[in-house]
């Protein structure tokens, strides 16, 4: 094969390939490279059940409707992650949980029970980290920003 040849064909390869790309940039996002959304819904459900052993935070859900709360984080999960074709249609993060008083004991209890949902439907621990910076940059909108000692150490 001549130089010209093989240099078309390597054109050629790439901008097919690149055209199953989502964001023509050859850029998968992250919602997609973790399965879209049969994995994503999967995850929502067993953060759920997750919440519901978590002796930390269960209490907190024992009067929130169990399919409300799973459309909505479901949303926000598909749009933090890069999902293009969901809509966010809940309310704002810090308005939702301002009157709740959250610790960042709580905080975190719940961090696990998503690390832990990912873990369980198999998502890979890089993809694991992407997710964690995200849900680590809703801390500020999510945990008391006037939390006592009480609160930390009780
Ligand atoms: C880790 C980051 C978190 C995210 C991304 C998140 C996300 C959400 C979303 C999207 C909603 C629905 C908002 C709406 O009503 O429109 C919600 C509601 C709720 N969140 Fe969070 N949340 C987080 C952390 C927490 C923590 C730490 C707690 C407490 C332990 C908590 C307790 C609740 C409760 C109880 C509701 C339901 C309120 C109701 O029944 O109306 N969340 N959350």
């Amino acid at each position: 094969m001549t130089k010209l040849y093989s240099i078309l064909l390597v054109f050629s390869l790439a901008f097919t390939s690149m055209s199953s790309f989502a964001d023509g940039h050859g850029h998968h996002s992250l919602y997609e490279r973790m399965g879209g959304e049969p994995v994503v819904r999967a995850i929502v459900d067993d953060i759920w059940i997750n919440h519901g052993k978590n002796p930390i935070v269960k209490n907190r859900f024992i009067n929130t409707n169990e399919t409300y709360l799973k459309k909505l984080v479901f949303e926000i999960f598909a749009v933090a992650t890069g999902a293009t074709d969901v809509e966010y249609t809940g309310k704002d993060l810090r308005d939702s949980h301002i009157g709740m008083n959250i610790s960042e004991m709580e905080f975190n209890a719940v961090v696990d029970d998503i690390m832990n949902a990912m873990e369980s439907n198999k998502v890979s621990k890089p993809h694991q980290g992407e997710v964690l910076a995200i849900l680590w940059a809703t801390r500020p909108a999510i945990v008391n920003t006037n939390v006592t000692t009480d609160a930390l150490v009780k």
